[in-house]
Protein backbone atom coordinates (compact mmCIF):
# COMPACT_ATOMS: atom_id res chain seq x y z
CA UNK A 1 0.00 0.00 0.00
CA UNK A 2 1.27 3.27 -0.92
CA UNK A 3 2.36 5.69 1.91
CA UNK A 4 2.86 9.59 2.09
CA UNK A 5 6.77 9.85 2.96
CA UNK A 6 7.12 6.22 3.09
CA UNK A 7 5.42 6.82 6.60
CA UNK A 8 1.84 8.12 6.71
CA UNK A 9 -0.82 5.34 5.55
CA UNK A 10 -3.54 6.09 3.25
CA UNK A 11 -5.66 3.27 4.56
CA UNK A 12 -7.36 4.17 7.31
CA UNK A 13 -8.97 7.45 5.77
CA UNK A 14 -12.16 6.65 3.53
CA UNK A 15 -12.35 8.98 0.79
CA UNK A 16 -15.68 10.55 -0.12
CA UNK A 17 -16.91 10.76 -3.35
CA UNK A 18 -13.62 8.59 -4.47
CA UNK A 19 -12.84 5.02 -5.97
CA UNK A 20 -11.12 4.46 -2.61
CA UNK A 21 -8.70 1.38 -3.31
CA UNK A 22 -7.48 2.99 -7.27
CA UNK A 23 -6.75 5.80 -5.75
CA UNK A 24 -4.77 4.73 -2.52
CA UNK A 25 -3.03 2.43 -5.69
CA UNK A 26 -1.54 5.71 -7.25
CA UNK A 27 -2.75 8.75 -5.45
CA UNK A 28 -2.91 12.20 -5.96
CA UNK A 29 -1.91 14.56 -2.91
CA UNK A 30 -1.85 17.82 -2.71
CA UNK A 31 0.55 20.02 -0.14
CA UNK A 32 0.26 23.38 -0.54
CA UNK A 33 -1.64 26.06 -2.53
CA UNK A 34 -1.37 29.80 -3.02
CA UNK A 35 -2.83 31.86 -5.73
CA UNK A 36 -3.83 30.18 -8.63
CA UNK A 37 -1.60 27.09 -7.74
CA UNK A 38 -1.45 23.99 -6.07
CA UNK A 39 1.89 22.27 -4.68
CA UNK A 40 1.76 18.77 -4.92
CA UNK A 41 3.69 16.54 -2.59
CA UNK A 42 6.37 15.71 -4.76
CA UNK A 43 7.02 19.65 -5.29
CA UNK A 44 5.05 19.90 -8.86
CA UNK A 45 2.98 22.98 -9.01
CA UNK A 46 -0.61 22.14 -11.06
CA UNK A 47 -2.60 25.09 -11.80
CA UNK A 48 -6.01 25.06 -10.30
CA UNK A 49 -8.93 25.13 -12.95
CA UNK A 50 -11.68 23.96 -10.73
CA UNK A 51 -11.21 27.02 -7.87
CA UNK A 52 -10.52 23.41 -5.69
CA UNK A 53 -14.12 22.07 -5.76
CA UNK A 54 -15.99 25.26 -6.95
CA UNK A 55 -15.13 27.14 -4.03
CA UNK A 56 -12.07 28.97 -4.07
CA UNK A 57 -13.14 31.95 -5.30
CA UNK A 58 -10.66 34.71 -4.08
CA UNK A 59 -7.90 32.20 -5.25
CA UNK A 60 -5.59 30.56 -2.68
CA UNK A 61 -4.15 31.06 0.75
CA UNK A 62 -5.57 34.82 1.11
CA UNK A 63 -3.38 36.81 4.22
CA UNK A 64 -6.61 38.83 4.92
CA UNK A 65 -8.75 35.51 5.53
CA UNK A 66 -5.75 33.50 7.25
CA UNK A 67 -5.44 36.29 9.35
CA UNK A 68 -9.06 37.17 10.15
CA UNK A 69 -9.51 33.60 11.21
CA UNK A 70 -6.68 33.58 13.46
CA UNK A 71 -7.99 36.53 15.01
CA UNK A 72 -11.43 35.07 15.39
CA UNK A 73 -9.81 32.14 17.01
CA UNK A 74 -7.83 34.07 19.68
CA UNK A 75 -10.98 35.87 20.02
CA UNK A 76 -14.03 33.81 20.28
CA UNK A 77 -13.40 30.34 18.84
CA UNK A 78 -17.02 29.07 19.72
CA UNK A 79 -20.26 30.03 21.01
CA UNK A 80 -23.37 28.43 21.04
CA UNK A 81 -25.73 29.53 18.30
CA UNK A 82 -29.23 28.31 20.21
CA UNK A 83 -30.63 30.96 22.63
CA UNK A 84 -27.19 32.59 21.99
CA UNK A 85 -25.53 34.37 19.51
CA UNK A 86 -22.42 36.56 19.07
CA UNK A 87 -21.82 39.83 17.24
CA UNK A 88 -20.06 38.57 13.84
CA UNK A 89 -22.66 36.61 13.22
CA UNK A 90 -24.66 39.53 12.87
CA UNK A 91 -22.11 41.54 11.42
CA UNK A 92 -22.01 38.82 8.58
CA UNK A 93 -25.46 37.99 7.62
CA UNK A 94 -26.12 42.03 7.60
CA UNK A 95 -23.18 42.09 5.18
CA UNK A 96 -25.29 38.84 3.21
CA UNK A 97 -27.97 40.58 3.15
CA UNK A 98 -26.55 43.65 2.08
CA UNK A 99 -25.47 42.08 -1.45
CA UNK A 100 -28.01 39.74 -1.46
CA UNK A 101 -29.04 37.70 -4.16
CA UNK A 102 -31.30 40.34 -6.53
CA UNK A 103 -29.84 43.15 -4.07
CA UNK A 104 -30.40 44.56 -1.09
CA UNK A 105 -34.39 44.95 -2.20
CA UNK A 106 -34.73 41.74 -3.73
CA UNK A 107 -36.78 40.55 -0.25
CA UNK A 108 -34.20 37.92 0.40
CA UNK A 109 -33.38 39.49 3.58
CA UNK A 110 -32.60 36.90 6.30
CA UNK A 111 -29.92 34.60 6.73
CA UNK A 112 -30.12 30.68 7.91
CA UNK A 113 -26.32 29.50 8.35
CA UNK A 114 -25.27 26.06 8.17
CA UNK A 115 -21.71 24.26 7.31
CA UNK A 116 -22.14 22.79 3.89
CA UNK A 117 -24.69 23.13 0.40
CA UNK A 118 -26.48 19.74 1.77
CA UNK A 119 -27.15 21.36 4.84
CA UNK A 120 -28.32 24.61 3.33
CA UNK A 121 -30.24 22.44 0.70
CA UNK A 122 -32.22 20.35 3.82
CA UNK A 123 -32.22 23.76 5.66
CA UNK A 124 -34.40 25.16 2.66
CA UNK A 125 -36.31 22.37 1.75
CA UNK A 126 -37.51 22.12 5.54
CA UNK A 127 -37.89 25.83 5.85
CA UNK A 128 -40.57 25.81 2.81
CA UNK A 129 -42.68 22.95 4.16
CA UNK A 130 -42.75 25.03 7.59
CA UNK A 131 -43.54 27.84 5.52
CA UNK A 132 -46.54 26.79 3.71
CA UNK A 133 -48.14 24.85 7.12
CA UNK A 134 -47.33 28.04 9.03
CA UNK A 135 -49.70 29.71 6.47
CA UNK A 136 -52.28 26.95 6.41
CA UNK A 137 -51.18 24.98 3.48
CA UNK A 138 -50.22 21.76 6.08
CA UNK A 139 -50.99 19.38 2.76
CA UNK A 140 -47.91 20.68 1.00
CA UNK A 141 -45.11 18.30 1.72
CA UNK A 142 -44.49 17.66 -1.61
CA UNK A 143 -41.45 18.65 -3.24
CA UNK A 144 -40.06 18.93 -6.69
CA UNK A 145 -36.48 18.65 -8.58
CA UNK A 146 -35.03 17.88 -11.86
CA UNK A 147 -33.31 15.01 -13.28
CA UNK A 148 -29.21 15.23 -12.85
CA UNK A 149 -29.64 17.77 -10.34
CA UNK A 150 -27.53 17.78 -7.39
CA UNK A 151 -28.32 19.40 -4.10
CA UNK A 152 -25.95 17.46 -1.95
CA UNK A 153 -26.16 13.91 -0.06
CA UNK A 154 -28.68 14.71 2.75
CA UNK A 155 -31.60 12.46 2.26
CA UNK A 156 -33.65 15.64 1.35
CA UNK A 157 -30.92 16.69 -0.71
CA UNK A 158 -30.71 13.31 -2.81
CA UNK A 159 -34.52 12.82 -2.90
CA UNK A 160 -34.66 16.16 -4.96
CA UNK A 161 -31.69 15.27 -6.63
CA UNK A 162 -31.51 13.54 -10.43
CA UNK A 163 -28.17 11.79 -10.49
CA UNK A 164 -28.92 8.54 -10.34
CA UNK A 165 -25.71 6.83 -8.53
CA UNK A 166 -26.40 9.12 -5.59
CA UNK A 167 -30.09 8.02 -5.34
CA UNK A 168 -30.07 4.21 -6.26
CA UNK A 169 -29.07 2.64 -2.58
CA UNK A 170 -31.20 4.95 -0.63
CA UNK A 171 -34.79 5.35 0.34
CA UNK A 172 -35.78 9.05 -0.24
CA UNK A 173 -38.64 11.13 0.44
CA UNK A 174 -41.75 11.67 -1.71
CA UNK A 175 -40.37 13.59 -4.55
CA UNK A 176 -41.20 14.65 -8.29
CA UNK A 177 -38.43 15.41 -11.24
CA UNK A 178 -39.16 17.86 -14.04
CA UNK A 179 -36.73 16.62 -17.03
CA UNK A 180 -33.17 18.13 -17.26
CA UNK A 181 -32.66 20.62 -20.28
CA UNK A 182 -29.58 18.81 -21.47
CA UNK A 183 -30.35 18.71 -25.54
CA UNK A 184 -26.88 17.78 -27.40
CA UNK A 185 -28.56 17.26 -30.48
CA UNK A 186 -30.28 20.72 -30.65
CA UNK A 187 -27.96 22.72 -28.54
CA UNK A 188 -24.51 21.12 -29.30
CA UNK A 189 -21.83 23.91 -29.24
CA UNK A 190 -24.13 26.78 -28.68
CA UNK A 191 -22.14 30.16 -27.80
CA UNK A 192 -24.20 31.56 -24.89
CA UNK A 193 -27.52 30.18 -23.69
CA UNK A 194 -28.70 27.35 -25.22
CA UNK A 195 -31.61 28.53 -27.42
CA UNK A 196 -33.68 25.29 -27.55
CA UNK A 197 -35.84 23.74 -24.33
CA UNK A 198 -37.72 26.57 -22.54
CA UNK A 199 -40.62 24.73 -22.67
CA UNK A 200 -39.11 22.53 -20.80
CA UNK A 201 -40.25 24.36 -17.44
CA UNK A 202 -43.88 23.65 -18.29
CA UNK A 203 -42.98 19.73 -16.80
CA UNK A 204 -43.84 21.61 -13.79
CA UNK A 205 -47.37 21.74 -14.85
CA UNK A 206 -47.80 17.90 -15.46
CA UNK A 207 -46.28 17.34 -12.22
CA UNK A 208 -48.84 19.69 -10.68
CA UNK A 209 -51.46 18.00 -12.56
CA UNK A 210 -50.46 14.42 -11.87
CA UNK A 211 -50.10 15.62 -7.60
CA UNK A 212 -52.33 18.29 -7.38
CA UNK A 213 -50.73 21.53 -6.63
CA UNK A 214 -52.02 22.23 -3.18
CA UNK A 215 -49.74 18.52 -2.03
CA UNK A 216 -46.26 21.14 -3.86
CA UNK A 217 -44.21 23.13 -1.00
CA UNK A 218 -41.37 24.25 -3.43
CA UNK A 219 -39.40 23.32 -6.25
CA UNK A 220 -35.12 23.40 -6.18
CA UNK A 221 -33.00 23.75 -8.83
CA UNK A 222 -29.74 24.96 -9.70
CA UNK A 223 -29.99 27.87 -12.09
CA UNK A 224 -27.01 26.47 -13.84
CA UNK A 225 -26.16 22.31 -12.88
CA UNK A 226 -22.52 22.04 -11.92
CA UNK A 227 -22.31 18.82 -10.52
CA UNK A 228 -24.03 17.03 -13.66
CA UNK A 229 -21.32 18.33 -15.80
CA UNK A 230 -22.13 21.91 -16.69
CA UNK A 231 -25.91 22.31 -17.93
CA UNK A 232 -27.01 25.53 -18.70
CA UNK A 233 -31.02 26.72 -18.71
CA UNK A 234 -32.53 27.60 -21.77
CA UNK A 235 -33.11 31.15 -22.46
CA UNK A 236 -36.49 31.65 -20.92
CA UNK A 237 -36.46 28.81 -18.99
CA UNK A 238 -36.03 30.34 -15.60
CA UNK A 239 -38.37 32.76 -15.95
CA UNK A 240 -41.06 30.55 -17.40
CA UNK A 241 -40.40 28.32 -13.77
CA UNK A 242 -40.99 31.41 -11.73
CA UNK A 243 -44.16 32.09 -13.22
CA UNK A 244 -45.52 28.36 -12.87
CA UNK A 245 -44.49 28.02 -9.60
CA UNK A 246 -45.93 31.60 -8.74
CA UNK A 247 -49.28 30.49 -10.15
CA UNK A 248 -49.60 27.57 -7.94
CA UNK A 249 -48.75 28.84 -4.67
CA UNK A 250 -45.14 26.47 -4.75
CA UNK A 251 -41.52 28.02 -3.53
CA UNK A 252 -38.89 28.02 -5.98
CA UNK A 253 -35.98 27.76 -4.17
CA UNK A 254 -32.41 28.67 -6.19
CA UNK A 255 -29.43 26.03 -5.28
CA UNK A 256 -26.82 28.48 -6.05
CA UNK A 257 -23.84 26.53 -4.17
CA UNK A 258 -21.70 26.56 -7.51
CA UNK A 259 -23.26 29.53 -9.27
CA UNK A 260 -22.95 31.79 -5.62
CA UNK A 261 -20.26 34.75 -5.00
CA UNK A 262 -19.21 35.66 -8.83
CA UNK A 263 -18.81 32.21 -10.63
CA UNK A 264 -21.18 33.36 -13.57
CA UNK A 265 -19.67 36.90 -13.70
CA UNK A 266 -22.84 38.44 -11.74
CA UNK A 267 -22.63 38.34 -7.52
CA UNK A 268 -25.17 34.98 -7.84
CA UNK A 269 -27.32 33.47 -10.95
CA UNK A 270 -30.71 35.33 -9.75
CA UNK A 271 -28.49 38.50 -11.43
CA UNK A 272 -27.58 36.90 -14.24
CA UNK A 273 -30.79 35.70 -15.04
CA UNK A 274 -33.13 38.32 -13.34
CA UNK A 275 -35.26 35.69 -11.84
CA UNK A 276 -36.05 36.28 -8.21
CA UNK A 277 -36.37 33.36 -6.05
CA UNK A 278 -38.36 32.35 -2.49
CA UNK A 279 -34.99 31.19 -1.41
CA UNK A 280 -31.41 30.49 -2.40
CA UNK A 281 -28.75 28.48 -0.37
CA UNK A 282 -25.48 29.18 -1.00
CA UNK A 283 -21.37 27.76 0.69
CA UNK A 284 -18.53 27.15 -1.17
CA UNK A 285 -17.10 31.21 -2.20
CA UNK A 286 -19.07 31.79 1.26
CA UNK A 287 -15.85 31.47 2.67
CA UNK A 288 -13.56 31.04 -0.15
CA UNK A 289 -13.72 27.44 0.93
CA UNK A 290 -11.50 28.20 3.62
CA UNK A 291 -13.79 27.32 6.54
CA UNK A 292 -17.05 25.36 6.20
CA UNK A 293 -20.28 27.32 5.76
CA UNK A 294 -23.76 27.87 4.07
CA UNK A 295 -26.40 30.20 4.25
CA UNK A 296 -29.83 30.08 3.06
CA UNK A 297 -31.39 33.56 2.06
CA UNK A 298 -34.96 33.30 2.52
CA UNK A 299 -37.48 36.09 1.21
CA UNK A 300 -39.18 38.36 4.31
CA UNK A 301 -42.49 37.11 3.71
CA UNK A 302 -41.42 33.04 4.85
CA UNK A 303 -39.52 34.58 7.38
CA UNK A 304 -42.55 36.83 9.16
CA UNK A 305 -45.26 33.42 8.25
CA UNK A 306 -42.89 31.46 10.82
CA UNK A 307 -42.13 34.40 13.57
CA UNK A 308 -46.18 33.20 15.10
CA UNK A 309 -47.54 32.13 18.05
CA UNK A 310 -45.92 32.99 21.24
CA UNK A 311 -42.82 34.49 21.67
CA UNK A 312 -40.92 32.21 24.01
CA UNK A 313 -41.67 29.51 21.67
CA UNK A 314 -38.72 28.49 19.33
CA UNK A 315 -40.22 28.95 15.64
CA UNK A 316 -38.29 26.56 13.46
CA UNK A 317 -36.92 23.40 15.09
CA UNK A 318 -33.60 22.89 12.66
CA UNK A 319 -30.23 24.04 13.57
CA UNK A 320 -26.87 22.99 13.32
CA UNK A 321 -24.04 23.10 16.71
CA UNK A 322 -21.76 24.88 14.31
CA UNK A 323 -24.42 27.28 12.53
CA UNK A 324 -23.16 31.02 12.43
CA UNK A 325 -19.80 29.77 13.58
CA UNK A 326 -17.73 32.88 14.79
CA UNK A 327 -14.69 31.82 12.48
CA UNK A 328 -16.77 30.59 9.51
CA UNK A 329 -18.04 34.17 10.25
CA UNK A 330 -14.91 35.98 10.04
CA UNK A 331 -13.64 34.44 7.53
CA UNK A 332 -16.36 35.16 5.35
CA UNK A 333 -16.38 38.86 6.45
CA UNK A 334 -12.78 38.62 5.01
CA UNK A 335 -13.55 36.69 2.02
CA UNK A 336 -16.53 39.30 1.10
CA UNK A 337 -13.92 41.90 1.61
CA UNK A 338 -11.72 40.75 -1.11
CA UNK A 339 -14.51 40.41 -3.64
CA UNK A 340 -15.57 43.77 -3.23
CA UNK A 341 -12.23 45.77 -3.26
CA UNK A 342 -10.69 42.78 -6.29
CA UNK A 343 -14.08 43.47 -8.27
CA UNK A 344 -14.19 39.72 -8.55
CA UNK A 345 -18.02 39.22 -8.00
CA UNK A 346 -18.08 40.77 -11.96
CA UNK A 347 -15.04 39.94 -12.90
CA UNK A 348 -15.98 36.45 -14.47
CA UNK A 349 -18.04 39.20 -17.13
CA UNK A 350 -14.89 40.48 -18.22
CA UNK A 351 -13.05 37.35 -19.19
CA UNK A 352 -16.25 35.84 -20.21
CA UNK A 353 -15.80 36.08 -23.72
CA UNK A 354 -12.12 35.17 -23.64
CA UNK A 355 -12.82 32.25 -21.70
CA UNK A 356 -15.44 31.21 -24.22
CA UNK A 357 -12.80 31.58 -27.40
CA UNK A 358 -10.70 29.70 -25.45
CA UNK A 359 -12.77 26.70 -24.75
CA UNK A 360 -14.02 26.45 -27.83
CA UNK A 361 -10.49 25.96 -29.33
CA UNK A 362 -11.43 22.38 -28.42
CA UNK A 363 -14.15 22.10 -30.82
CA UNK A 364 -13.07 19.60 -33.54
CA UNK A 365 -10.35 17.70 -30.90
CA UNK A 366 -11.54 14.02 -31.08
CA UNK A 367 -14.34 12.68 -28.87
CA UNK A 368 -15.30 16.32 -28.09
CA UNK A 369 -19.47 16.73 -28.75
CA UNK A 370 -20.22 19.64 -27.18
CA UNK A 371 -18.73 22.20 -25.20
CA UNK A 372 -20.53 24.63 -22.93
CA UNK A 373 -19.55 27.84 -21.38
CA UNK A 374 -20.99 30.68 -18.63
CA UNK A 375 -19.29 33.13 -17.14
CA UNK A 376 -16.05 31.30 -15.65
CA UNK A 377 -17.39 27.99 -15.93
CA UNK A 378 -16.49 25.60 -18.66
CA UNK A 379 -17.88 21.82 -19.60
CA UNK A 380 -16.29 19.94 -22.53
CA UNK A 381 -18.13 16.66 -23.16
CA UNK A 382 -16.65 13.78 -24.77
CA UNK A 383 -18.36 10.57 -26.77
CA UNK A 384 -18.04 7.89 -24.04
CA UNK A 385 -16.01 4.83 -25.11
CA UNK A 386 -18.27 1.52 -25.63
CA UNK A 387 -19.10 -0.17 -22.51
CA UNK A 388 -17.09 1.79 -20.63
CA UNK A 389 -18.50 5.04 -19.99
CA UNK A 390 -16.54 7.95 -17.63
CA UNK A 391 -13.62 6.10 -18.67
CA UNK A 392 -11.94 8.58 -21.12
CA UNK A 393 -13.20 11.17 -18.39
CA UNK A 394 -11.17 9.38 -15.85
CA UNK A 395 -8.20 9.20 -18.15
CA UNK A 396 -7.79 12.63 -19.37
CA UNK A 397 -8.19 14.03 -15.71
CA UNK A 398 -5.61 11.91 -15.04
CA UNK A 399 -3.65 13.24 -17.80
CA UNK A 400 -3.89 16.71 -17.17
CA UNK A 401 -2.83 16.56 -13.20
CA UNK A 402 -0.11 14.21 -14.49
CA UNK A 403 1.14 17.28 -16.62
CA UNK A 404 -0.07 20.15 -14.22
CA UNK A 405 -3.78 21.15 -14.34
CA UNK A 406 -6.40 20.33 -12.20
CA UNK A 407 -9.59 19.62 -13.83
CA UNK A 408 -12.96 18.33 -12.80
CA UNK A 409 -14.41 14.96 -13.97
CA UNK A 410 -18.17 14.25 -13.92
CA UNK A 411 -18.27 10.84 -16.43
CA UNK A 412 -17.40 12.00 -19.57
CA UNK A 413 -17.69 15.48 -19.41
CA UNK A 414 -14.88 17.59 -18.16
CA UNK A 415 -15.61 20.36 -15.84
CA UNK A 416 -13.33 24.07 -15.39
CA UNK A 417 -14.05 26.47 -12.89
CA UNK A 418 -10.78 28.33 -12.09
CA UNK A 419 -10.19 30.39 -9.16
CA UNK A 420 -11.85 34.16 -10.37
CA UNK A 421 -8.50 36.10 -10.27
CA UNK A 422 -7.33 33.62 -12.95
CA UNK A 423 -5.42 35.71 -15.87
CA UNK A 424 -5.74 35.35 -19.79
CA UNK A 425 -2.39 33.81 -20.11
CA UNK A 426 -2.92 31.23 -17.40
CA UNK A 427 -6.58 29.89 -18.83
CA UNK A 428 -4.58 29.55 -22.11
CA UNK A 429 -2.42 27.00 -20.01
CA UNK A 430 -5.36 25.06 -18.85
CA UNK A 431 -7.21 24.94 -21.53
CA UNK A 432 -3.90 23.93 -23.42
CA UNK A 433 -3.12 21.06 -21.57
CA UNK A 434 -6.70 19.90 -21.22
CA UNK A 435 -6.08 20.21 -25.44
CA UNK A 436 -3.44 17.83 -25.07
CA UNK A 437 -4.94 15.04 -22.64
CA UNK A 438 -7.75 15.02 -25.28
CA UNK A 439 -5.33 14.33 -27.91
CA UNK A 440 -3.41 12.19 -26.02
CA UNK A 441 -6.34 10.23 -24.92
CA UNK A 442 -7.93 7.80 -27.47
C1 LIG B 1 -25.41 22.73 -6.60
C2 LIG B 1 -24.86 22.06 -5.39
N1 LIG B 1 -25.65 21.89 -4.32
C3 LIG B 1 -25.20 21.29 -3.21
C4 LIG B 1 -23.93 20.82 -3.13
C5 LIG B 1 -23.47 20.13 -1.88
O1 LIG B 1 -22.57 20.88 -1.21
P1 LIG B 1 -21.65 20.19 -0.07
O2 LIG B 1 -20.74 19.26 -0.76
O3 LIG B 1 -20.98 21.36 0.56
O4 LIG B 1 -22.58 19.50 0.87
C6 LIG B 1 -23.06 20.99 -4.21
C7 LIG B 1 -21.67 20.50 -4.16
O5 LIG B 1 -20.95 20.50 -5.11
C8 LIG B 1 -23.55 21.61 -5.37
O6 LIG B 1 -22.79 21.74 -6.46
Amino acid sequence: MTKINNTISLESYWMPFTANRQFKANPRILSAAKGMYYTDIDGNKVVDGTAGLWCVNAGHGRDEITNAVQHQLATLDYAPGFQMSHPIVHEFSNRLVEMAPGGKDSGLNHVFFANSGSEADDTALKIAIAYQRAIGQGTRTHLVGREKGYHGVGFGGISVGGLVNNRRVFPQIPASHMRHTLNIEKNAFTRGLPQHGAELADDLERIVALNGAETIAAVIVEPMSGSAGVILPPVGYLQRLREITRKYGILLIFDEVITGFGRLGTPFAVDYFGVVPDMVTCAKGLTNGSVPMAAVFVQEDIYKALMQGPENQIELFHGYTYSGHPVACAAGLATMDIYKREGLLTRGKELEKYWEDALFSLKGLPNVIDIRTIGLVGGVELAPRDGAAGQRGYEIFVDCFKNGALVRQTGDIIALSPPLIVEKDQIDVIVSKLADAIKRTK
